[in-house]
């Protein structure tokens, strides 16, 4: 069993999680896109969806899933978006696509927030994969300078424009011993708009695809 195909697995397996009639908050993502594709086919039985980017909002309306801005949803009863990295305690690693921030504001609207990975994303402690920062450009340099004291090194992700107009740092080298307590320190560096840790507002439930089957933690 590929990849591709684990990814199709977990994400026809959060369609479990879809509340009928009510709207769906979805990420970006190549394991997002194949949750949109299955979204795709139950789209009758839900109100529209919340993209957490402007490249997932065109694949849902190319589905002819109605895309509603979150400012205009009422309640969110469910999140479901791919990570870089997960733990067993449901602590997330995210924003390879660079579509952090909206997914955490997305996640954060969110009742449940259910992540979809395969099993080359489940890892006993978060870090190897590097940790995307989205940045103030006018701030990019004070906040490198902040996160090499912190033991990191800032890349800078060239050619790269967030859907809030933003930069991204891809911080390697970090230890992320504790993640919620690093992701509010990260949080208070003046000029990081967010980071890609997300294990203060963890997921609810993570699916985990493998040749097995689908794991549920
Ligand atoms: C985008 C993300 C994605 O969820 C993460 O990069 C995983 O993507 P993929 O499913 O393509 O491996 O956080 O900002």
């Amino acid at each position: 069993m590929d990849r591709d195909e684990k990814k199709r697995a977990v994400a026809r397996a959060a369609l479990e999680f879809v509340v009928p009639g009510e709207l769906v908050g979805v990420g970006t993502g190549s394991t997002a896109n194949a949750f949109i594709d299955a979204l795709a086919g139950i789209k009758g039985r839900i109100d529209g969806a919340v993209a957490s980017s402007e490249a997932t909002a065109a694949r849902l309306a190319g589905h002819g899933i109605r895309v509603v801005a979150l400012n205009a949803a009422g309640d969110l009863p469910l999140y479901v978006d791919g990570a870089d990295e997960a733990t067993r305690h449901r602590h997330l690693l995210k924003g390879g696509g660079g579509a952090l921030t909206r997914e955490k504001i997305v996640a954060a609207a969110a009742r449940t927030f259910v992540c979809v990975v395969d099993d080359s994303k489940l890892v006993d402690r978060l870090g190897r994969f590097p940790l995307p920062i989205e940045v103030i450009p006018m701030a990019r340099g004070l906040v490198a300078r902040a996160l090499v004291g912190l033991g990191g090194r800032p890349e800078r992700r060239e050619g790269f424009v967030t859907d809030n107009g933003n930069e991204i740092l891809d911080v390697h080298g970090l230890d992320v011993l504790d993640p919620p307590t690093l992701e509010s320190e990260l949080n208070q560096i003046a000029g990081v708009v967010a980071n890609g840790l997300f294990a203060r507002r963890a997921a609810d439930v993570v699916l985990v695809g493998s040749a097995d089957g689908v794991e549920r933690i």
